[in-house]
């Protein structure tokens, strides 16, 4: 005779990484849920997904006008297994165009439009509604506007040098091994002032977000810390 199994329920587990980028936020939100067994969404991918069909598409990404017309149109998929994950624009795999300087040099203008913003929250939203064991969100504004009701919200930060020095290092091989530290410290710097200054849901640290200096930390310690925090969580949860 078959033992009955008691199946018990665990209540899925929301977790928020927020942060400027070059402080380790992917790869610590990738690997957190991959040892947890959650999924995981990367929000900048979409963003990026967005702004790749704009520029496809010959919209002008610096005209908000036509950015907010168009911005019902794509439709944008994201795969949320942390160990492959994908992202897919009208069913075409767009992993690799996203992360090309043409986007990334648009994407701040792109996502600041309001009409972009509510579309895209609506989706994470939605993804993370269906995480059935729970899911680690990174991007600017989860823990402040899109999951606000997160479980855990991290804020991720690096000093400048040590941030422009990892995404060099990333994007050695993405623009022909051409990386120049102080020019990706000039980007980024470009980069953040827009993404924190604009009107619709900056980037911001929620007054609930435990902020985790990464800077003199490796990614293994950040990774622990970060599992260690979501597992203090889910000790307390009823
Ligand atoms: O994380 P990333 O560098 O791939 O993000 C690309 C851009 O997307 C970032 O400069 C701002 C925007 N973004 C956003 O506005 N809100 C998010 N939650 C995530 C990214």
């Amino acid at each position: 005779m078959r033992k009955a199994s008691i199946a018990v329920a665990e209540t899925p587990v929301i977790v928020a990484i927020d942060g400027p980028s070059g402080t380790g936020k992917s790869s610590t939100s990738k690997a957190v849920a991959a040892r947890m067994g959650l999924d995981f969404l990367d929000t900048g991918a979409q963003y990026r997904a967005m702004t790749w069909w704009m520029l496809t598409n010959g919209i002008d990404v610096h005209e908000p006008a036509a950015v907010a017309a168009a911005a019902v149109k794509p439709s944008i998929v994201s795969g949320t297994d942390p160990l492959a994950p994908t992202i897919a624009v009208d069913g075409t795999d767009v992993a690799g165009p996203i992360r090309g300087p043409e986007v990334t040099a648009a994407v701040s203008a792109v996502s600041a439009v309001p009409e972009v913003r509510t579309r895209i929250t609506e989706l994470q939203r939605s993804i993370a509604a269906a995480a059935r064991r729970g899911i680690v969100v990174e991007g600017r504004d989860i823990g402040t506007t899109v999951l606000p009701g997160a479980d855990v919200k991290i804020f991720l930060t690096a000093s400048p040098e040590a941030r422009a020095a990892r995404r060099s290092a990333e994007l050695v091989g993405t623009d022909g091994g051409t990386a120049d530290v102080s020019a990706t410290r000039e980007a980024l710097a470009r980069r953040d002032a827009a993404d924190a200054g604009r009107k619709a849901s900056p980037m911001a640290r929620a007054d609930d977000a435990v902020e985790v200096d990464t800077t003199e930390l490796t990614l293994e310690e950040v990774i622990d810390h970060v599992v260690s925090l979501v597992e203090e969580r889910r000790r307390r949860q009823p």
